[in-house]
């Protein structure tokens, strides 16, 4: 079977507060993209995991062939073709992970209660769990308390990918201050309004600290404002910026605007 395993961006993300257990609280907004990874799963007669991009390691370290651990490391034949960039903040290896814990249970017909592989979910990372259900969706706690919100209809995005790579645990230590939570109400409005008219709203606690380690990466903000993005911000840790546009028109007229740097157009799904 061959699943895609799509990447997310945050439209909004509030660090809240630090916790004991070496983790922040935070409110954020998911929701998934377009671009995709995709990645096929056959029965085998043990665990085998390829993967075509160079620069992401194939081996036990692999959120992919953690996943197959914690479904208890069945006889499957992963291949994996990479098209979301590492370290971005596009929750590639996330998104990777969940395709994978699905794959496994209904390939191998597990039937594994939807709270079990939450459970499982959390445990490969903050971010896996929102996978398991994509769209657009309220998180809170680690990320793991998800609410999904009506979908946000297909926005035009363009991403840009900086070469800048940004590691999540850093970024996280470099948060200073503590936002308030607006609650998902707040967020319920805005999209029941239009997202995009409350871009002000939208904000990404990583991007002061990111942007002042890599001024470059604000630049990128700024252009996609300048070339008629309704919203543009960092998406998660960084590196990757993102803008949203009205029009998909205007989104492509924007591409030229951005020669020198990776900038690949996608929509929400
Ligand atoms: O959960 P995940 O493996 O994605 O987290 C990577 C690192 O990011 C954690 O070890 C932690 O340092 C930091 N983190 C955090 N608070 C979160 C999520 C991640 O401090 N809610």
């Amino acid at each position: 079977m061959q699943i895609a395993s799509h990447a997310k961006i945050n439209w909004s993300l509030r660090i809240t507060g630090r916790r004991g257990d070496g983790f922040h609280e935070l409110e954020t907004l998911f929701q998934t993209i377009s671009l995709q990874d995709d990645i096929s799963f056959h029965r085998s007669d043990r665990p085998t995991f390829i993967c075509d991009a160079p620069d992401v390691p194939a081996d036990d370290t692999n959120l992919v062939m953690r996943a197959v651990r914690a479904m208890g490391s069945p006889p499957v034949a992963i291949e994996l073709h990479k098209r979301i960039p590492a370290g971005g903040g596009l929750g590639g290896g996330s998104s990777n992970a969940a395709a994978t814990l699905r794959a496994i249970d209904t390939l191998f017909e597990m039937h594994t209660p939807m709270e079990r592989l939450r459970e499982t979910a959390v445990q490969l990372g903050s971010d896996v769990p929102f996978f398991l259900l994509g769209g657009t969706a309220f998180a809170t706690g680690r990320g793991e308390q998800l609410s999904p919100l009506p979908l946000v209809a297909p926005v035009p995005l363009l991403l840009i990918l900086p070469e800048e790579r940004v590691s999540t645990a850093e970024a996280f230590r470099a948060i200073t201050r503590f936002s308030k939570p607006l609650g998902i109400e707040a967020y319920r409005r805005m999209i029941d309004d239009d997202l995009l008219a409350h871009a002000s709203s939208l904000t990404n606690d990583f991007e002061e600290p990111i942007f002042s380690r890599h001024p470059r990466l604000q630049k990128y903000k700024h252009a996609l404002l300048a070339s008629g993005a309704a919203w543009a911000a960092m998406t998660g840790s960084g590196s990757t910026i993102v803008g949203a546009f009205r029009s998909q028109s205007v989104r492509d007229a924007a591409i030229v605007a951005f020669s020198g740097v990776r900038a690949v157009a996608a929509e929400t799904v």
